[in-house]
């Protein structure tokens, strides 16, 4: 038996247009604000695209998803692989990368910007018509496995221009925008996600939408979906809906006491 699917509610064409990416296996970009769903996503497509696949070789590839962080020290070989010494023997040990290509799992690279320009490098040979990852180290060159795919996120506005994707690797990949649910699929979400009935998550969902205005005040994205998701679990866990605010909400988003100002005057108004 297959276990359930992850809750994912779509908000737009991207679950038809990322079936469509991975047909064709074109790498895909998920850009947008943090705790807007990309993980879910990924974790949601790989599920209809490997257990509910109809594929049997699909089906068997275990793991499906194969995820990194990615930060600034990570390094080229912590994605293909290094040489270990066990006892008076080195054997090599294929990184998270390698391991994706050759089982034909989906590589996700998270917020890929993070990692070192050498290290984003080393994807690009996967993303065209070769699909083929160069293993230095060892000499190889390995031809990904027909259903791999390499999905890659990042989130345009943190840091600004400072931390952007070069073009010739942002070129390689087809980009699904994302952003925060209107009110209504967000307090949806909420309320499944917390258990919180319908009204606390409206209003938990409207808070969200308002602190998303606030951008005049050099606060740039606003509360994420998934701040929002922790408010609703404290108020499902006994704690008082303001209290659950200050705490998932308002300290939670910044540690700018005039940002923090402006989203408590918004949760006073909002709740009842
Ligand atoms: N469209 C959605 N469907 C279901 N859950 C969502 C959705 N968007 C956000 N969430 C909730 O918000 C949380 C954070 O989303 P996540 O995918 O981790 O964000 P990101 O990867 O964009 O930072 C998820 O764990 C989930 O609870
Ligand atoms: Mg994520």
């Amino acid at each position: 038996m297959t276990a359930a699917p992850p809750y994912y509610l779509p908000l737009s064409d991207e679950v038809a247009v990322f079936e469509a990416a991975y047909q064709a296996r074109l790498p895909v970009l998920l850009k947008g604000p943090t705790g807007c769903g990309k993980t879910r996503f990924v974790e949601y497509m790989t599920w209809r695209l490997y257990r509910g696949s109809e594929s049997d070789r699909r089906r068997n590839i275990d793991p499906a998803l194969i995820t990194v962080t990615c930060h600034e020290d990570l390094t080229g070989t912590d994605l293909v692989g290094r040489y270990l010494l066990r006892g008076d023997e080195t054997v090599w040990m294929d990184g998270p990368l390698t391991r994706a290509v050759r089982t034909g799992a989906i590589s996700y690279l998270d917020e890929i910007v993070e990692a070192r320009k050498d290290t984003t490098v080393i994807i690009h040979s996967l993303t065209d018509h070769r699909r083929m990852l160069p293993i230095e180290k060892t000499a190889e060159l390995i031809e990904a496995h027909p259903d791999f795919l390499l999905v890659i996120s990042y989130n345009p506005g943190y840091q600004g221009l400072l931390k952007d994707l070069k073009p010739s690797t942002r070129q390689r990949f087809v980009a699904i925008a994302f952003d925060y649910p209107d009110e209504e699929r967000e307090a949806t979400i909420i309320a499944h996600e917390s258990g919180v009935d319908d009204e606390t998550a409206e209003r938990l969902a409207v808070i969200g939408a308002k602190t998303r205005n606030l951008s005049e005040q050099g606060f740039e994205e606003g509360v994420s979906t998934r701040l929002l998701t922790y408010a609703g679990a404290l108020i499902r866990g006994g704690v008082d809906a303001r209290r659950a605010c200050e705490i998932a909400v308002v300290n939670a988003v910044s540690d700018d006491t005039t940002v923090q100002k402006a989203v408590a005057d918004i949760v006073d108004v909002v709740l009842p």
